[in-house]
């Protein structure tokens, strides 16, 4: 394994391609993109719908394995792993949150986020215990005995992505974490992630179609037609430079990270 795969890398890919038939039809979903993500590193990948970028997340999170190039996973190459394989690879260092929040329904918060670690063989953490101190982080010690049908949206998906932490991997995956949410809930959700890339330094990757929220991460990588864009195509600068408007708003403090809420009277 060559430098470019350090342990400083925790997604690391080269010209990954996927195809996908449909029927007699191949669509090149993703085409060639190449990227590295540092540990610690908080990025959203923007991008029209149908640029592929469901399908890039899903064989960086190893639920897809690429038809070309090649993946490498916090220095691990899971290009050509059989499905045992690639499952152990998930559950050992990747975290999924999903738009739909996929909570179990008839258990608590708090059970919610103990499932995961009581399924894990490593014993690294007393299940009850982590999971206490995950929802605290996230602003939940007074929800952990609700059921997700007794939580606001915002609730639902910070319980999410405490599951998704549960044990402690180095990359967490968000495909549109913040879609199903209305804007201040998804300051929250925003809020909760870059808590715990501060806090933990995992590595955070969120695909998504807010121009809002892609402001609030460090990085944004742009895919247009299953391609990495830079600046060189007008869908994709019209998006970036969206992008940096908002940020600079933020900096500014003409937006702010949390709604102040109004005044009344
Ligand atoms: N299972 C599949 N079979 C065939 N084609 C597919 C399949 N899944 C996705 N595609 C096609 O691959 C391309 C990329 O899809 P993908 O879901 O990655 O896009 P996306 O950027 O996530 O879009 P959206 O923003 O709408 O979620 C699209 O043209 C899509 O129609
Ligand atoms: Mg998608």
């Amino acid at each position: 394994m060559g430098n470019q795969t350090g342990n400083d890398l925790v997604v690391h890919a080269e010209n990954l391609a996927k195809d996908l038939k449909l029927g007699e039809v191949t669509v090149h979903a993703v085409r060639d993109v190449s990227l590295s993500v540092r540990r610690g590193e908080l990025m959203a990948i923007i991008g029209p719908s149908g640029s592929g970028k469901s399908t890039l997340l899903g064989m960086i999170g190893g639920l897809d394995s690429p038809t070309r190039g090649k993946i490498y996973i916090d220095g691990q190459d899971i290009t050509n792993l059989d499905e045992r394989a690639l499952t152990r690879v998930r559950n050992e260092k990747i975290g999924f949150v999903f738009q739909f929040f996929n909570l179990v329904p008839t258990l608590t918060a708090l059970e919610n986020v103990t499932l995961p670690i009581q399924f894990a063989r490593n014993r690294k953490f007393s299940p009850a215990a982590r999971a206490k101190d995950l929802l605290a982080m996230l602003g939940l010690e007074e929800r952990m005995h609700h059921r997700p049908n007794q939580l606001s949206g915002g609730e639902q998906q910070r319980v999410a992505l405490a599951r998704a932490l549960a044990n402690d991997p180095p990359l967490l995956l968000g495909d549109e974490p913040t879609g199903n949410l209305d804007s201040f809930s998804s300051e929250i959700v925003m809020n909760a992630l870059r808590n715990v890339q501060k806090e933990t330094g995992t590595t955070v990757i969120i695909v998504t179609h807010d121009m809002d929220v892609a402001s609030q991460t460090q990085r944004v990588v742009s895919l247009v037609d299953g391609r990495v864009a830079e600046d060189v195509d007008a869908r994709s600068s019209a998006q970036l430079a969206a992008v940096q408007m908002l940020r600079d708003k933020r900096t500014t403090g003409e937006l702010t990270s949390m709604p102040v809420p109004e005044r009344r009277g």
